[in-house]
């Protein structure tokens, strides 16, 4: 594994309902989405309020916030649909022996 990388989660610990698991690491709450597309990760707090996205709904590669229904990218993290209009921070993903791993992604 090279660096940075930090383990978080273990596939099976994603609910099979949502495809959603939220994660504490890097010093904030991490929302890990997985599609069949591939495993993608934002910040879990909205970029509009005090929402956790982990809490909202996840439609192909969006997610919808539950607060006011504002809508992002997950692959991205850009805002797509109002109210919200700052992006998300997102993660670089790798999943190795069903094992997830996050790292903050390049500049
Ligand atoms: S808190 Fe997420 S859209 Fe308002």
């Amino acid at each position: 594994m090279s660096e940075n990388w930090t383990e978080v989660a273990k596939l099976d610990d994603v609910n099979p309902d949502t495809n959603m698991l939220r994660v504490d690491a890097f010093d904030e709450a991490i929302c890990i989405y997985v599609l069949e597309s591939g495993v993608y990760a934002t910040q879990d707090l909205c970029t509009h309020g005090q929402a956790c996205l982990s809490e909202g709904w996840l439609e192909d590669e969006t997610i919808e916030c539950p607060l006011h229904q504002g809508v992002f990218d997950i692959k991205t993290g850009a805002p797509i649909a109002p109210p919200v209009t700052e992006p998300l921070t997102v993660y670089e993903t790798q999943v190795k022996d069903k094992t997830i791993f996050l790292r903050p992604k390049a500049e």
